[in-house]
């Protein structure tokens, strides 16, 4: 993938200092030889991240993030390697070199020219095009709302834009989806007679479009442009380089449709951005809370938009940091922003705003739905249905405060998980999480997988990081001889690759024999740990709701093993 030479990128990051780059977004205090700051990566409240000049390093113990200046800023800006290359190489006056005969993603920059020229395109024949001026109008957009946007107009013709472009631009221009071709592989215009909205990334660069009918008959009324180099639909956020100028307000709302953003902001409700056509994403999410602490969802108050907004919920369960706020707002039945926006004014939007549902509470409701919380049963079933959400929730005082209340509604109190969580006396030899740590072991020497005792049952603890863990097994079971760095290599695409290369370095410096006694010893503690737990669960069931037989006999023999 790289197609920067490796020279380069040494002699950039010895030019840059990381200090610099940090320091003008994070605030950095010296301590020692080295600098610490809040970590930007994760919520808390003492400084856990560092930064070292000499190695030209950062670290956050707290959440393990590290590594060079270059990714520090693909981290906090959400680039890719070669952007951040290029926007280091920028401030540092150099110029990023082009190995010959590389395979760079063909050039991307070439691409970006095509959207860019195309749009300009677009936007000048929106300017002869009565019908759509008067459609926008109608809508209620100014014609300085239609500039901020850039939209424009597809011409109701089949070659109307790739006519506008040379012969040795086509093929770039059918590699960002605007011409498509036929059998006869003749190429033709992707969008005819459209309102078009170029869709920019995060930089404000043109990747990709939507396309609005105009007459009524005219179908789909939305044609987006198709997945390309430029564009991935699940990672992008329509009017987030607008939005972000506006970074500085307190939440970030997230709207279903192109309209429902221009139409907010043309109210002076600029701090929305819209998926596009897709379910939000974890990327998404994490991308906004990067630069907002609170996102608030806007769905339509009809049943698609319930399930709309409980999948939403889902995919941000284990991005629901402490600090950060995440609301629901629904529109009353029939209403999206647009049409809400446009009838009652940006007063009226902004008291349903402050009105939303928390996620708590929505949260809650999830949980309620169906089940009678009067009768015992349903306080049971209440509680089992809370449990596999309450363990994706991260640790903090979130997670705790919904423990309770669940522990509350529910009549049962749980103890076991919370008292693992946090201990009585912090376990110091096995940190915050002993599955970072046998992580951390089996990366470095593999064929410790062979060693896991069948009957350790992992998912009996609420950490993440379990799957990880059966990934692994299971990657060694199918090769036995595989060493740490293949192994990772498995990883790379994963959302966990710069993690658990983090994870690995934690054990580089022990030999072998300490890292099996290591090992021995973790595995032990596991098992106390997911035996106790177990007992617990069983003996909770027992006083709920009374245990199988089957679940008696395997009480008697846990307590038996522990007492042993
Ligand atoms: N969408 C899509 N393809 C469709 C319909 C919708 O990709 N055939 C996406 C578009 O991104 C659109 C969003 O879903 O903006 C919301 O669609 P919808 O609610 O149907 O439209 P509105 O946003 O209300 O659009 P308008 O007000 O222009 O009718
Ligand atoms: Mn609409």
């Amino acid at each position: 993938m790289a197609s920067i030479p490796n020279e380069f990128i040494e002699s950039l990051l010895d030019k840059v200092d990381i200090y610099d780059v940090v320091s003008a977004r994070v605030q950095l205090k010296k301590t020692g030889k080295d600098y610490s700051g809040l970590c930007p990566f994760h919520t808390e409240n003492t400084p856990s991240f560092t930064v070292s000049q000499q190695k030209q390093f950062y670290h956050c113990f707290g959440c393990g993030k590290n590594g060079s200046a270059i990714g520090f800023l693909m981290e906090y800006e959400g680039l890719e390697f070669i952007d951040a290359v290029k926007d280091l190489a920028q401030s540092a006056g150099m110029e990023v070199p082009v190995k010959a005969g590389n395979h760079l993603p063909k050039s991307s920059n070439n691409l970006y020219a095509v959207t860019e020229k195309a749009t300009r395109i677009f936007a000048h024949q929106l300017k002869s095009a009565a019908h759509v001026i008067d459609y926008l109008k109608n809508r209620g957009i100014s014609g300085e709302t239609a500039l901020t946007f850039q939209l424009g107009y597809a011409l109701d013709e089949w070659n109307g834009l790739a006519n506008r472009f040379e012969v040795n631009e086509q093929d770039l221009l059918k590699r960002t989806g605007l011409t498509t071709s036929n059998e006869r592989n003749q190429l033709y215009d992707k969008f005819r007679n459209r309102l078009m909205f170029p869709i920019h990334d995060r930089r404000g660069r043109v990747i990709a479009f939507g396309g609005r009918a105009i007459e009524a008959e005219q179908k789909p009324k939305y044609l987006n442009s198709p997945e390309t180099e430029l564009f991935h639909k699940s990672n992008e956020l329509y009017g987030l380089h607008l939005a972000k100028k506006h970074s500085q307000e307190p939440y970030i709302l997230v709207v279903e449709g192109y309209m429902d953003v221009i139409a907010l902001h043309e109210y002076d409700i600029k701090n929305a951005v819209a998926t596009l056509g897709t379910a939000t994403s974890a990327q998404h999410i994490q991308t906004l809370f990067k630069s907002w602490d609170r996102i608030v969802f806007c769905f339509d108050g009809d049943n698609a938009g319930i399930q709309a907004a409980e999948k939403a919920l889902n995919t941000a369960l284990p991005l629901y940091l402490d600090r950060k706020i995440i609301d629901f707002l629904f529109l009353p039945d029939k209403e999206d922003p647009d049409s809400y926006v446009s009838k009652y004014g940006a007063d009226a939007f902004r008291k349903q705003v402050n009105d939303a549902v928390a996620f708590s509470d929505f949260f809650l409701q999830i949980l309620n739905k169906n089940i009678n919380i009067n009768s015992l049963d349903g306080k049971a079933q209440l509680f089992d249905k809370a449990q596999p959400y309450l363990k994706q929730l991260p640790k903090g005082n979130f997670k705790q405060i919904m423990a309770k209340k669940i522990a509350e509604i529910s009549g049962i109190d749980q103890q076991a998980p919370r008292n693992y969580e946090q201990p009585a006396t912090p376990n110091k030899q096995y940190g915050e999480n002993p599955l970072r740590k046998l992580i951390s072991l089996l990366l470095n020497s593999p064929y410790l997988c062979s060693k896991m005792p069948q009957e350790l049952n992992l998912r009996i603890l609420s950490f993440k990081g379990v799957e990880i863990i059966d990934k692994i097994v299971e990657i060694f079971n199918a090769n036995p001889h595989i060493r740490s760095a293949a192994m990772l290599e498995h990883f790379r695409d994963s959302d966990y690759s710069k993690y658990l290369g983090h994870l690995m370095s934690m054990h580089d410096h022990l030999d072998e024999q300490q890292k099996k006694l290591e090992f021995e010893d973790l595995v032990h503690y596991l098992l106390k740990m997911t035996s106790q737990q177990e007992i617990n669960r069983l003996r909770n069931k027992q006083l709920q709701q009374g245990l199988s037989n089957e679940e008696k006999q395997k009480l008697v023999q846990l307590l038996h093993q522990k007492h042993q």
